[in-house]
């Protein structure tokens, strides 16, 4: 059996369960769970993710609004812009699509979406909510990565994962989430000693650096199951391709269970959006 962990197929299985809970959503409220997705400017890479997370809004049974702004569009139109999505019904969820061109401050408008419709699980609310283990709205990537864990291992109860990487919208999440699944959990990043030393004791690696190719075959345990974050883009015979963070083909003889990329994180990251919007539009109606 193969030891490839194929996140496209878990992304559509969970699309598939949150089109069935959306659909019983709509038959409460005679409205299906809104998501709001803010695109500002022509970056090609943003424009592709934005176009996924629309198409799949629709395979999940949700109601997708999409707003296009030129690159030059100001702050104080962008904080419109988010204001009206914060006080319209019809939109459970908000995400802004980043980076968000240099002229734009990320952290003021992070801080503007409504802390229960922020899908993306950014706001700092929901990051502190989800550090002293309350209910949050969590980022989608960490998620999809977690959910991912549970369905390959089943309970993750004392194994010890280690992190690579410290990012607001990866790593701290995901060391907060594998903790909260009674992980023993390990950060490492730029400044740390030992980074081959830690990993290789690692029954479940998260690597989450940008960095192309960057864990290799004996930063790993026999055994252990790894998890890619890592799309990046590289020269390889003349064509452009990508890859993750991990040197799939040295590491994956070694591991339990990994992620390719593409089809393992990227997908489930989309599929996590929908089952946010999802949750959102549920505590949205509770309270
Ligand atoms: N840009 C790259 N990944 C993400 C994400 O998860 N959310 C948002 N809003 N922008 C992104």
């Amino acid at each position: 059996m193969s030891n490839i962990i194929d996140g496209k197929a878990m992304a559509a299985a969970l699309v598939e369960e949150t089109a069935i809970a959306a659909a019983k959503f709509n038959d409460a409220h005679g409205i299906k769970p809104g998501l709001a997705v803010v695109l500002v400017g022509e970056d090609p890479a943003s424009a592709v993710y934005v176009r996924n997370k629309v198409k799949q809004a629709t395979n999940a049974g949700l109601n997708s609004i999409e707003h296009r702004l030129p690159a030059d569009t100001s702050q104080q139109t962008l904080n419109q812009l988010v204001d009206d999505l914060n006080n319209d019904a019809k939109v459970h969820g908000i995400l802004v699509q980043l980076p968000l061109p240099e002229h734009l401050d990320e952290e003021h408008i992070i801080q503007a979406i409504d802390p229960a419709k922020d899908v993306d699980g950014f706001h700092p609310l929901n990051a502190g909510a989800l550090a002293t283990g309350q209910q949050a709205l969590v980022p989608c990537t960490p998620l999809g990565c977690l959910i991912m864990l549970q369905r390959t291992l089943g309970d993750l109860s004392g194994k010890h994962a280690v992190v690579i990487g410290r990012s607001n919208i990866v790593g701290k999440p995901m060391a907060a989430l594998l903790l909260q699944a009674n992980c023993t959990v390990t950060t490492v990043h730029s400044r740390t000693q030992d980074i081959v030393g830690i990993c290789s004791q690692a029954d479940i690696i998260v690597a989450a650096v940008g960095r192309a190719n960057f864990v290799q075959a004996d930063w790993v345990k026999t055994g252990a199951v790894v998890i890619d974050v890592g799309i990046n883009a590289i020269e390889q015979d003349g064509k452009r391709k990508l890859v993750g963070d991990v040197d799939f083909a040295q590491v994956a003889p070694k591991a339990a269970a990994i992620t390719p990329v593409p089809g393992g994180v990227g997908p489930m990251t989309i599929a996590c959006l929908m089952k946010n919007t999802l949750t959102a539009a549920n505590q949205q109606m509770q309270s």
